[in-house]
């Protein structure tokens, strides 16, 4: 039996808003028919996913305080995250079999660096400052 995401995500997020009493962290649920988690009151140091939920080699779409932000994990323990906003045209960018691309003209991107690796964006994805902390990614 399968969870829905924003459930899971949410009491997960609670759990670990309380315990280790980071304040308002709060799951304000998912919409425009999308599974995009959506987190408000989102500060440093607040978890953002388990690195379990985290595909190696893949992404991870969340919606922090109205950014979209794509988190990735490139490496075994390494993580990154940018702005999902496409810097060609503004549609959200979104993990891939091959890494990060945006489905509305074809940009691909690098999930280690968001350098462009194949236009027509022509600048790479905006860096958002994570880490990792324990079994958590969160926010830098
Ligand atoms: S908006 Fe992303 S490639 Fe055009």
């Amino acid at each position: 039996m399968s969870t829905h995401p924003c459930l899971s995500l949410s009491r997960r997020h609670l759990l670990a808003a309380g315990g280790a009493g980071l304040g308002a962290l709060a799951l304000a649920g998912c919409g425009g028919g999308e599974d995009v988690p959506r987190l408000t009151g989102v500060a440093s140091g607040d978890a953002l996913v388990t690195l379990a939920e985290l595909p190696l080699e893949g992404g991870y779409l969340v919606e922090l305080d109205g950014r979209r932000v794509v988190i990735t994990q490139p490496a075994a323990g390494t993580v990154a995250a940018f702005d999902a906003t496409c810097p060609h045209a503004g549609c959200t960018v979104r993990p891939t079999d091959d890494g990060l691309g945006c489905p509305c003209h074809g940009s691909a991107f690098d999930p280690a660096t968001g350098d462009v690796l194949q236009g027509p964006a022509a600048s790479p994805l905006t860096p958002v400052g994570v880490a990792v902390r324990g079994d958590d990614v969160v926010l830098a």
